[in-house]
């Protein structure tokens, strides 16, 4: 059925239309003040979309005195209130961190309320205890703008691609990160340079920590892996790179190579069914659609055995981007209470059979400062030979003392390829192993 414009939607009076859901909230900053200002501007259309109203109920802060974006009634500093209020059918929880979410959570879900979260740390921590705790009470746990913002990626994942076998997910699914390594890309500028202006403009907190060494990635790697292969991944199995050694040098000879540099997070499950899920700076061929994702956007690319490839791209954070998702969830939570449905299970789930991290193919980028000497070639491709990595180019830069050689493989063992390194740091005439960035979206 074709859907009504808005100003045709039918009048409903939000506040008094008996048989209203009312939400209650844990938070009002950046995304809490977005999802009011959401339930409050789109009202109207909500409520026709639901068959009834959806209603902001009390509202849980730290400090009732803090300036805030929007009008809030019903404030409250006892959190705990929020989720006992016999009123509230949906807690929404975008206070952020894991405690008192977690406890918050736990009795909401108990209460058998279901519950939306924003929150990346606590679903990627503790997603196995929660789900199964929606699962036993019947209700559920919705997560949407816990990964990529307002990217709807969370739904795709677990219902529309429920009938396809995904076989690899590849994300950027850090705006801040993402933001950095294009001024560098696009500017020539170093990583402190580049990071500063992320301050500056407000994507990078004054400790940027969790965004530059992939904490941030990770917890939503591990988010997507569970969902893309249908067993729990938390953020401590993800192995993680962050970008701060990524250099102007690096971009540039990549870009001379025809890739750029990207934050990925990746999740792929092997035909043995072993999962590995990683986060680390990427070489990506200029052509791939990852390759177009520019500033603070954020996508992800996923390929299914019966669909193909799909690729999903939007902001990634912000206040009305990210409650556009949280409301999402809060209007299907809001569905499934009244018809007293369940979840798509995600309890019951095994911990992911995840493949050694050494085990893991991958092609890599190698920068080595050398000696330009003769036979220096020769000793060098003699290291990745007898450590069965294949060399795919080779290209030289520099003289004497003074040369660079870079080198992309083609596809190898991890463990092979940490042993070339390791043996190639012993060679006489190697000065340093200057980068070592792995390449993606290519031959594998
Ligand atoms: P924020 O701006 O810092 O807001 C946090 C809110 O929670 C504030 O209203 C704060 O109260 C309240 N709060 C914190 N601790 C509390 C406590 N113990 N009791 C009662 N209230 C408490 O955070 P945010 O950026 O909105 O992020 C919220 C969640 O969304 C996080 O999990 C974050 O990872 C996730 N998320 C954010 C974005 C984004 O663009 N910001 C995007 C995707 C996901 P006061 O206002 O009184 O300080
Ligand atoms: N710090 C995150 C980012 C915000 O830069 O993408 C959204 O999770």
């Amino acid at each position: 059925m074709a859907r009504a414009p808005l100003d045709c939607l039918a009048m409903v009076d939000t506040d008094s239309a008996p048989g209203a859901v009312t939400v209650g909230l844990l938070g009002c900053g950046t995304v809490g003040s977005g999802v009011i200002t959401l339930l409050r501007d789109n009202a109207e259309a909500i409520a026709s979309r639901l068959g009834t109203p959806l209603r902001t109920g009390p509202v849980a802060v730290r400090d009732p005195s803090h300036e805030r974006d929007v009008a809030v009634q019903g404030l409250t500093t006892d959190a705990q209130t929020v989720v006992d209020d016999p009123e509230v059918d949906v807690v929404c929880e975008v206070m952020g961190g894991i405690d008192p979410a977690r406890e918050l959570i736990t009795g909401a879900l108990e209460r058998g309320k279901a519950v939306v979260t924003a929150n990346k740390e606590l679903v990627s921590t503790l997603g196995p205890e929660l789900f199964a705790l929606a699962g036993a009470k019947g209700t559920r746990l919705e997560f949407e703008a816990a990964v990529a913002g307002a990217i709807p990626i969370i739904r795709p994942l677990r219902e529309s691609l429920a009938g396809d076998r995904v076989r690899r997910v590849l994300g950027i699914l850090n705006g801040t990160t993402n933001f950095i390594l294009t001024r560098m890309t696009e500017e020539g500028i170093g990583f402190d340079l580049a990071l500063g202006e992320a301050q500056r403009l407000g994507y990078a907190e004054a400790d940027p920590t969790a965004d530059v060494d992939a904490f941030d990635a990770a917890q939503k790697a591990a988010i997507v892996a569970s969902l893309a292969f249908d067993q729990h991944v938390v953020a401590d199995d993800v192995y993680r790179e962050g970008i701060s050694a990524v250099t102007a040098t690096d971009i540039a000879l990549a870009r001379r190579m025809g890739y750029v540099i990207k934050l990925l997070a990746i999740a792929e499950i092997d035909d043995g069914g072993r999962i590995s899920v990683r986060v680390h700076p990427a070489l990506v061929p200029v052509s791939h659609p990852l390759a177009s994702v520019r500033e603070a956007f954020n996508a992800v690319f996923v390929e299914g055995e019966a669909v193909g490839e799909l690729m999903f791209y939007g902001r990634g954070a912000g206040s009305l981007p990210t409650a556009s998702a949280v409301v999402g969830d809060l209007v299907s939570a809001a569905r499934s209470t009244l018809r007293a449905e369940r979840a798509p299970a995600m309890d019951g789930w095994p911990h992911a059979a995840l493949e050694p991290f050494e085990d893991t193919l991958g092609q890599f980028f190698i920068l080595l400062d050398v000696v330009d000497a003769p036979g220096v070639l020769a000793a060098v491709a003699g290291v990745f030979g007898s450590c069965d990595v294949s060399i795919k180019s080779v290209w030289q830069e520099g003289r004497q003392d003074h040369a660079q050689l870079l080198l992309i493989t083609h596809a190898a063992v991890e463990r092979n390829v940490q042993t070339t390194l390791r043996r190639l740091r012993e060679l006489d005439h190697i000065q340093d192993v200057a980068s070592v960035i792995r390449v993606e979206g290519g031959e594998l």
